[in-house]
């Protein structure tokens, strides 16, 4: 079994998420004899943003394997007939994206250290969603509707937020990270994602520490299947 671990805050050894996630991830290696753990941390080495040129490089390689007709095929080709080059940036950075989904791809359980930043996620761990947003793997369009493709992983989300955002407080709206999460991954076909949260951080060292024990405990009860 494999299991990728992601870190996106920017806090080093104060974040919360970090100290979450890896207690996540230590309690899966102790329940699952032979895990095999890969790790990623987006604040130290950040995935590519999506850039014209990418696009580009990305739409090339559909339209040379056939996936990629009309309007959209046309504008390749037209590209290409007049000269559009993959420059070799845009080559690492393909390569970098495809390397995270991959990574993803190959990965049966998925954790992720997700801090609330500015009422949603880190660009980074944004970044690296955009990732594995491909068409084919991922997700798929149908007459039907969408297709989730990824649906046999796990996720865990370690979630820390300054605030408190449950649905009974004023700033539920708000709250436009654990919803974009919940619905990335859903429409991607994972239905199996826990939120193991640590919250009002900021309001006070009590509250900080309560929020993260109450956090690692429930991390404790948390089961591989
Ligand atoms: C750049 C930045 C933006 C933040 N924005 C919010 C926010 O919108 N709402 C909130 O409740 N807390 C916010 N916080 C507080 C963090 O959610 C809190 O410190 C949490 O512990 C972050 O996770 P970490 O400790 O793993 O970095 C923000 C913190 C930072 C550094």
């Amino acid at each position: 079994m494999k299991l990728l671990q992601i870190d996106s805050s920017i806090s080093g050894a104060q974040s919360v998420s970090r100290r979450l996630s890896a207690s996540i991830v230590t309690r899966f290696k102790d329940s699952l004899p032979g895990l095999v753990v890969s790790y990623r941390d987006l604040a130290a080495e950040p995935v590519p943003h999506q850039s014209p040129a990418t696009r580009f490089a990305k739409l090339k390689s559909l339209y040379e394997a056939g996936a990629l007709v009309g309007e959209v095929g046309e504008m390749v080709a037209a590209a290409m007939q007049s000269g559009a080059q993959v420059d070799a940036s845009a080559q690492r950075e393909v390569a970098a994206t495809n390397g995270a989904l991959n990574e993803f791809l190959a990965a049966d359980i998925v954790v992720i250290g997700a801090p609330m930043y500015n009422f949603g996620i880190p660009s980074q761990l944004k970044a690296w969603i955009d990732c594995l947003a491909a068409p084919g793997k991922t997700f798929s369009y149908t007459t039907a509707g969408v297709e989730g493709l990824a649906g046999s992983k796990k996720v865990i989300v370690a979630s820390a937020r300054g605030g408190f955002y449950a649905a009974s407080s004023p700033m539920a709206s708000m709250d436009h990270q654990e919803t974009f999460l919940t619905s990335f991954f859903g429409f991607i076909g994972i239905a199996n994602i826990t939120f193991v949260r640590a919250e009002g951080v900021n309001t006070g060292p009590e509250q900080r520490q309560r929020a993260v024990e109450s956090a690692l405990a429930e991390i404790t009860l948390l089961k591989a299947a």
